[in-house]
């Protein structure tokens, strides 16, 4: 099932997320529904917060970057509390990225090249992996998502002015999109 994507501004996104345990009530219908949604909404990666669920729960599908970056080829990943370390060592890269949680906004950050995670995947198999390049800027976002943070959250400088007023009409509602979505309850839209 599509579920709608909680856009900028709803309280859900800066919620505190709750660590995922085995006898979490539906984890794979809520899994499967994420994954339905993220191809519904042409993304490449899910946090649960986005669909309105205070849980550690990521999806990732990068396959579609496949044509310029051939090392993503069928490449996707269910993160069940996932933990990052990011090795410092590595100059950051800047690159453009975007959310499905705020619609036609797109602004460089800079995210680590190298990253260690640790994480359940669906049946519970216990990961540890050494990731860099993109899918490590993926992983990153996603993961952005279970810890209240937004990539907005990155922006510096004029661009962070730039896209005040813009990251307010999604608070307000005032958004066009192409996918369902749930804004934030007028209490909260400031
Ligand atoms: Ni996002």
């Amino acid at each position: 099932m599509v579920l709608p994507i909680y856009l900028y501004g709803h309280p859900v996104l800066r919620t505190e997320t709750k660590t995922v345990t085995p006898d979490f009530p539906d984890l794979d219908k809520l899994i499967q529904n994420m994954k339905e949604t993220m191809y519904a909404t042409d993304g490449i990666g899910i946090a649960a917060p986005q669909v309105g669920v205070s849980a550690r729960l990521v999806y990732i599908d990068v396959d579609v970057l496949k044509d310029d970056l051939p090392e993503l080829a069928g490449v996707n990943i269910v993160l069940i509390n996932p933990e990052i370390t990011v090795d410092e060592s590595v100059e950051p890269v800047t690159r453009e990225e975007g959310c499905l949680s705020i619609p036609d906004i797109h602004e460089n950050v800079k995210r680590y090249e190298r990253i260690h995670i640790r994480y359940a995947d669906e049946n519970w198999v216990i990961h540890e992996k050494d990731i860099e390049g993109y899918l490590a800027r993926v992983i990153q976002h996603e993961c952005d998502h279970l810890n209240k943070t937004l990539f907005t959250d990155h922006v510096e400088g004029y661009r962070k002015v730039m896209i005040r007023n813009k990251l307010l009409n999604i608070a307000k509602g005032k958004i066009d999109c192409k996918y369902r979505v749930k804004t934030a309850p007028k209490l909260h839209r400031k």
